[in-house]
Parts: structure tokens; sequence; C-alpha cells
């Protein structure tokens, strides 16, 4: 089983002409973004020079293609999430997307002084910060959850902070340092149902099946690069319900049904949303990388094969116990292929990043756009290694070899 995979997984590097260019290149950097393949590349230039034009109420065909092509993408990713086309929304990045929701709740008057917001400590700042900055104004408060032993939600902890002041609960399905998947599932069936509740799935989304109707959040962000799309596409799926009842927060011609000199009135759709000209080429990117990977693996098959992955890098870290010090789990259950780890008696993070570098091995280091959960760890640091669809053991193999030399 597991040569069979690694024989398939040489097939699909052969697929992202950056290492064709480059054979000497270990990527390993894939949770910041993976690269691209061919399909996607070939498909953009395609694109641009066939039929790209503004969408909306353009009354000709290039117009009428570039839109059907940038709605095909919204129905591929409803497909892949189990929502509907009309409940997705494009942006440029998770902390837009964040902002925009945070901003149009408070519009909207559900968040107001006094509320509460639940975050957990190891979220991106990206879904801190824009809470920290409103709560500022509009005097509500943020509580964070604290963690168990086994970095778990303190079930005792979210028992005493989550009260009826609680309007707003936003976590992150994977988090991007410890890279445990949170049983969201089992937080939605605790919450009442007027709390509304955000998921980042910035870093679930690109690995595991995520189903909407499963996980029952009335927002879930995600991002478009991290799954061989072009970068400055964020998605978010947002509740039909919501995308008719929040005041967005920027108004543009299309987000307009009408306008008079006395009032406006709002569209009802998506697109009320969307207050810009989209990014209509990156939209169509991910059209394509969905398609690719629909075509090629589908996510549960990127799944089954990071299992695999998983379990030889858990063992693998696990012999170099003594030196390497992951954050969380030698366990492979419950986790991405993603690991962010400390050498101990090591603190010049740049000497390991350098290193790496200079073997070309792309990993990162520093701490992950997530300084609570490093303070909470007492580190000031991680790197952290991760993997794609298509790494090979190779890679892991080279990744290991300069490890063993910085030990
Ligand atoms: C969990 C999580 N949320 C949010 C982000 C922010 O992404 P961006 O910088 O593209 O807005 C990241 C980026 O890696 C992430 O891992």
């Amino acid at each position: 089983m597991i040569k069979l995979i690694w024989k398939k997984d040489n097939q699909w590097k052969k697929l992202f002409p950056v290492f064709s260019r480059r054979p000497e290149l270990v990527y390993l950097d894939n949770a910041a973004s993976t690269q691209k393949p061919k399909t996607v590349i070939d498909w953009i230039s395609d694109f641009l020079e066939n039929d790209y034009a503004n969408i909306h109420r353009g009354l000709y065909s290039l117009s009428e293609k570039s839109e059907e092509l940038y709605y095909q993408s919204k129905y591929k990713l409803a497909e892949l999430i189990n929502c509907k086309p009309s409940e997705i929304i494009y942006s440029y990045n998770s902390t837009y997307c964040i902002n925009l929701l945070a901003q149009a709740l408070v519009n909207s008057w559900r968040l107001w002084k006094w509320d509460k917001v639940l975050l957990w400590n190891r979220e991106h700042h990206s879904n801190i910060l824009p809470w920290q900055t409103l709560s500022k104004i509009f005097w509500f408060k943020i509580e964070f959850i604290n963690e168990d032993k086994n970095y778990n939600i303190d079930r005792k902890d979210f028992d005493k902070k989550f009260d009826k002041k609680v309007k707003i609960i936003s976590l992150s399905h994977v988090s991007n340092v410890t890279w445990q998947i949170m049983e969201i599932e089992k937080i939605r069936n605790k919450i009442w149902e007027d709390v509304f509740f955000i998921v980042d799935g910035s870093q679930s989304v690109p690995h595991i099946p995520v189903d909407i109707e499963q996980i029952q959040c009335d927002s879930l962000i995600m991002t478009g690069h991290k799954m061989m799309a072009c970068t400055w596409l964020w998605m978010m799926y947002l509740k039909y319900e919501w995308i008719k009842n929040l005041n967005p927060l920027i108004l543009w011609w299309w987000t307009v049904k009408d306008v008079s000199i006395d009032d406006f009135s709002l569209q009802n759709n998506a697109d009320k949303r969307e207050a810009w000209t989209p990014n209509i080429v990156w939209a169509v990117s991910l059209l394509k990388a969905l398609e690719t990977i629909e075509q090629l693996w589908w996510i549960e098959k990127i799944q089954e094969h990071e299992k695999i992955l998983i379990k030889q890098l858990c063992e693998w870290f696990q012999k170099r116990k003594n030196e390497i010090n992951l954050i969380w789990s030698y366990e492979s259950d419950n986790r991405i292929w993603t690991f962010s780890f400390t050498v101990s008696n090591e603190k010049n993070f740049n000497k390991i990043w350098d290193i790496f570098g200079k073997n070309n091995i792309c990993i990162r280091t520093w701490w992950h756009c997530a300084y609570p959960l490093h303070k909470s760890l007492n580190i000031w640091w991680s790197a952290r290694v991760s993997t794609y669809i298509y790494n090979t053991k190779k890679d892991i193999e080279k990744f290991f070899n300069i490890l063993d030399k910085i030990i």
C-alpha cells in the first residue's frame, strides 16, 4: 500500500512545473502556500488570451463567458464544502474576510456593548486582531478559552466562559501551529442556535473533507492559494440567512438593487458582499485547481496519502525526541501533515532557517502569526515543515538529513 502511494506521488510531482525547473527544490512550506500545477498555470494564460472581460452586465460573449467561469468556480467550491453556490463570497485574504465579517456583525447590531466574543489562544492573528480592534470602540469583551493538558479545548473552562453574553464564537478548524484537527461539531452541539459561529478553515479545507451541513457553522473562511489556486483569493461561506440579514460593510453599484436620492435598497445575494470588481482571474484559477483536485485525487485521496505520510513523519520525529520538541503530539491521529517544532538548546532560529534554505529546503520559522499560543507555551519561535500532495519520501529524507546535522 505504501509503495503504491509513493510511486503515485512521484507522478503528482511531475504535474508541477516548478519541480522540473528546479529539480533540487524541496518545497515544505505548503501551509504558507502551495505550488501551482501546470493545469492551473496554462488555464490562466488560456483564459486571459481567449475569454477574459469584466463580468456583470456585459452584453457580449466575452463578458458572458468570463462570468460563467467566475460563477462555475463558486459551484465547484460549493460542491466541495456542501453548501449553496449563492452562499460563497470572494474576498482578498482571511484577515480581510474576518474584518469585514466582524464589522458587518457590529453594523447589524449582532454584537454590542458588554456582549462577549469567545476565541481560543491558538488562533492566527487574523482571527484575533479584528475583534480586538472593534472591542476597543464598541466595548464588547473578548475571552480566550484555555486548553487542557492534551491541547484540546478545556471543557470546564469552556462551560465557565460560555454564557448568555456570548454572541460570537470564532475558532480555527486546524491550528496553524499544532496542526490538530478540532472537533468542531462537538463545539457546535454545545452552543445555542443564536450564537454566530465562525470557523477558520484556512488550514483544514485543503486537507480534509469539510461539510457545512455537518459542522453547522454560520461562516467558514477558506483560502485558494493553499490549495493550488492563486494568492489574493479568499473565500467565505456565509449562511443565506446572514447574507440576507447582515448589513454589508461596503456599498458598491453591484450591492444595491435600487438607489434614489432619498434611500437605497440592497441585493439579497452573495453579490451584495462583493463590493468591488472581483478578482475574476484568480477565481477562475480556483475553478481549475478544484477541477484538478477532483480529476486527480479528490480531497479524500489527499487525506489517504496524508495519513501514511503523517505516520511516517511522526515516527521519524519520535526517534529524535530528545533533541526535537514537537509542538503537540507524536501521535498520528487527528492531525494534518504539518509539524511545528523547536530544537532543544537552539535559541537562534535564523541559524536553522539559514541551513535549510542554503540546502534548498523550504521551511518556515518564527511564530506563524500566533503569538498568544507561542507565549502560552513559553517559546518565542518554532520551525514548521508542511507537506502537500507532491512531496515525496525523498523530500522528507532530505529534510531529516539536514535536521540531523543541526542536531
Ligand atoms: C489558520 C490561518 N488563518 C488565517 C491565515 C491568514 O492568511 P492570510 O495571511 O492569507 O490572510 C492563515 C495563514 O497561514 C492561517 O494559517
